[in-house]
């Protein structure tokens, strides 16, 4: 059991058990806890995959596996990894318009919220409330904006809240939302929760993403952290695709006055003396904010911004095609 913002999350394992069995303590639970007049419980209900299968339906309530084996013969599309040492610089934002950009440069691509405690995709990606279906005891991705196949744990929780999983159950929680039914998908982009600790080194380790982008504010802190993001990804042989400086420079709404409020060009400058790729510049601007809270990703529209993430998903696109490291240094 866990409290974060605000919300109480509760995990109980009801491996074995029967579903009348696990219905039945999911009421008491919940009873018991009703007492307590929490603002946003949350439960998640854990059991192993022989178990879902047998009372697999259009799934909503969720069984994560005991195990990530992608099933033999079943292919699961590359991985292309969002990641940062620190929370909050816009790793989610990145990987929800890179997934647009992406797929408006014609690639068959999918995204993964594997933030499996804080989960934002379903919002950035305008899927709030859809419920992904479960075939062959595989879930079925939902559509997100211009129609990008996506899984996330929002998808599977309910209205307004999220799960909290322990460590090795958000690694296989993951794996049913990567070893899904992604169709003709070829490309994954994965948008990982932050930090660089064992949840993120165990995903890395298990999921092997063909690549990985750091986003990065520019300011030195968040720097230090990108470097530990950056050694994470190489400790496990992962190829950085190159980092991104998100909340460069500030444009004023009212007068349009470009300021630096965290400083600028330390992604770059990191990049090249790490002697990866510097992939590009994301400013700071209010409409990316309501733009993203509104479910409607820049980077499908029109303007600077979206021409912003289209040279970006080109880069990386430039990194899927070739034999790595294949984007301009
Ligand atoms: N370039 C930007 N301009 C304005 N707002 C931004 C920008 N990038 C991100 N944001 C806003 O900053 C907040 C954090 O962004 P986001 O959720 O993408 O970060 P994150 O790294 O995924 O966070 P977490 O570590 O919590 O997962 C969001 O409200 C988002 O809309
Ligand atoms: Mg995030």
């Amino acid at each position: 059991m866990g409290a974060k913002n605000g919300i109480v999350s509760l995990v109980i394992d009801v491996g074995g058990l029967d579903a009348q069995d696990r219905e039945r303590i999911e009421k008491d639970v919940r009873s018991a806890l009703a007492r307590l007049n929490l603002p946003d419980l949350r439960i998640a209900m854990t059991a192993d995959r022989e178990q879902s299968s047998r009372n697999a339906s259009t799934s909503v309530s969720y069984t994560p596996a005991s195990s990530y084996t992608p099933a033999s013969g079943s292919s699961v599309p590359r991985l292309l990894a969002v990641g940062s040492g620190k929370g909050g610089v816009g790793k989610s934002t990145l990987a929800a318009n890179l997934a647009v950009a992406m797929k408006r440069a014609g690639v068959q691509v999918g995204l993964v919220d594997a933030d499996i405690y804080g989960p934002s995709q379903p919002r950035l990606m305008g899927s709030e409330g859809m419920r992904p279906t479960a075939r062959e005891d595989k879930l079925v991705p939902v559509r997100g904006v211009v129609g990008i196949p996506m899984l996330s744990m929002g998808h599977l929780a309910e209205e307004g809240q999220a799960i909290a999983w322990r460590g090795p159950m958000a690694g296989n929680a993951l794996g049913q939302l990567v070893d899904a039914h992604w169709g003709d998908v070829t490309d994954l982009v994965v948008d990982l929760p932050p930090g660089t600790g064992d949840v993120q080194l165990t995903m890395v380790q298990r999921f092997k993403p063909a690549g990985a982008v750091i986003v990065s504010t520019p300011q030195d802190l968040a720097l230090m952290d990108a470097r530990r993001a950056i050694a994470l990804f190489e400790k496990v042989n992962v190829p950085i695709i190159g980092m991104v400086e998100n909340m460069s420079g500030y444009v004023c709404p009212h007068c349009e006055k470009v300021s630096d409020p965290f400083g600028s060009g330390g992604a770059e400058n990191a990049a090249h003396s790490l002697d990866h790729p510097f992939l590009g510049r994301i400013p700071l601007t209010l409409r990316l904010r309501e733009d993203s809270d509104a479910g409607a990703p820049p980077a499908a529209g029109e303007g600077d911004i979206a021409r912003i993430f289209a040279a970006l998903a080109g880069k990386v696109i430039a990194f899927t095609n070739a034999d790595r490291p294949g984007v301009d240094r």
